[in-house]
């Protein structure tokens, strides 16, 4: 064992502390924060949806974020063979690998459609641009939504993820995110700054922050509430296992893990500061926010029709308040994508030694060609696998990843494990609730979600 890490190249990581936490909240800040999150709650009753919402994040979320970190780690390999390592078992190495191999297969199809509303995200930070630049022509084809601007938005979007990821993990990632994350959050507070000065404003707080309890008995509620965070975690399709590999084994886990949930919880009830009072400003501004069935409109209508409709009726200064809010997404979009693509990347360099940079282009390559798929069938493909991806296949794994990680690894080598940067783990109360957390109450709670 001593010879084959002796003749093994070191393994990439992340320098620092900061690093991995700008990181990885950068793969769990994401569409799913800035949009996903303000529409769930505008949809769902305001502030009950966002207690179910933070019950789930501690409940369920939280736990398995420490349990597919530790598996990374703890392997210092790629998903795919960190899965298979937890026993010297060959059933479970067999089982291990192809839980793993279905981890990356549903992250790539997840990046597959994450790339197209990307690619609308950053052709809606662009149509401003081409506006103030006089070309008038461009701007309106920027937000046609036509195929061509589908695939050439989806494809530009991808260039940029393999770009980063082609870099490597401390040259490409986690520079990238160290600039990135601390922009996207100054641009996220200068925004629900300035959406707070508006007419209309008000409602929005007020349908956000009022809670309206009968939405609580709705049995869809649970289930929207833990999709939401499940894939706001990015949980439970090795891109948080690949980034905690390269964590240093001075920090502690559950500590680490705690600092992205509270990142990314925060940014999400953030951004709800942002969307849901600017739904209201434009409804203040005669645009129309709610269907004839007296509902909201669809979240895409919301995020590319309403939005825009509002930005358009600010001249000037509404083309920068475009630019920033469109910025915003795309930067929020990228860092999500480019913890997606290093998965895949990852492993693939590791299991058939291959570099890098031809790796990310081949695989980047592969998903746009499955993205290509999906936008020339989108009526027929996209929603399917949105909801196969993140509603079915992102808890079932993150489930299966938890089960593996205290049912078949050894107890010792876990505690092992936890107490690298952690001395007291032993003693401490984490260690005396978490793994059997996980192993029994997080699948009944699973369960009872699911078959509410
Ligand atoms: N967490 C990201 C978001 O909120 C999406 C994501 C899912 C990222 C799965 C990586 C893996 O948008």
């Amino acid at each position: 064992r001593a010879d084959s890490i002796d003749s093994s190249p070191p393994r990439s990581a992340f320098s620092s502390r900061f690093g991995f936490v700008m990181a990885a909240a950068g793969s769990a800040v994401g569409v799913g924060n800035i949009w996903g999150f303000p529409t769930q709650v505008a949809d769902h009753g305001g502030a009950a949806f966002i207690l179910v919402y933070l019950l789930m994040v501690v409940v369920l979320a939280y736990p398995m974020l420490v349990a597919e970190m530790t598996i990374g780690r703890m392997a210092q390999k790629n998903p795919v063979a960190a899965l298979g390592s937890l026993s010297d078992k060959p059933f479970w190495k067999k089982t291990g690998t192809v839980v793993g191999i279905a981890g990356i297969v549903t992250l790539s199809l997840i990046i597959s459609f994450y790339a197209i509303i990307s690619g609308w995200l950053l052709a809606f930070t662009l149509e401003p641009l081409a506006k103030l630049a006089g070309m008038p022509g461009l701007a309106s084809w920027l937000t046609s939504f036509s195929t061509s601007l589908n695939l050439i938005a989806m494809v530009a979007f991808m260039a940029l993820t393999i770009h980063v990821v082609r870099a490597g993990v401390s040259n490409g990632i986690e520079r990238w995110s160290k600039k990135l994350m601390p922009m996207m959050f100054i641009l996220l507070l200068g925004l629900v700054a300035y959406i707070m000065t508006l007419e209309g404003a008000e409602q929005g707080l007020i349908m956000y922050l009022k809670p309206n309890f009968s939405h609580i008995l709705e049995p869809s509620l649970l289930v929207s509430a833990m999709g939401q965070a499940f894939f706001s975690l990015s949980l439970g399709v090795c891109a948080i296992m690949v980034y905690g590999s390269y964590l240093s084994e001075k920090e502690s886990l559950p500590k680490t893990a705690a600092m992205v949930t509270v990142l990314d919880t925060s940014v999400a009830l953030l951004a709800g500061l942002l969307v849901i009072p600017a739904m209201t400003v434009a409804q203040a501004n005669g645009v129309t926010i709610y269907a004839a069935s007296g509902t909201l409109l669809d979240s895409d209508t919301l995020v590319f029709t309403v939005l825009p409709t509002l930005f358009n009726s600010m001249g000037n200064a509404g083309s920068i308040v475009a630019i920033a809010f469109f910025t915003l997404m795309t930067i929020a979009a990228l860092t999500s994508a480019i913890s997606m693509l290093e998965a895949p990347v990852n492993t693939v360099c590791e299991q058939l030694k291959y570099g890098r940079s031809r790796v990310s282009i081949v695989i980047g390559g592969a998903v746009s060609v499955v993205s290509a798929i999906i936008i020339l069938n989108f009526e027929a493909l996209f929603g399917l696998v949105v909801t196969l991806t993140t509603v079915y296949g992102q808890p079932l794994l993150a489930l299966l990843f938890g089960l593996m990680l205290t049912w078949v690894l050894q107890r010792d080598r876990l505690l092992n494990e936890l107490k690298k940067g952690c001395p007291d783990m032993a003693q401490s109360l984490f260690w005396k609730i978490w793994p059997w957390y996980v192993k029994f109450v997080c699948p009944v709670l699973m369960l009872l979600v699911l078959l509410k």
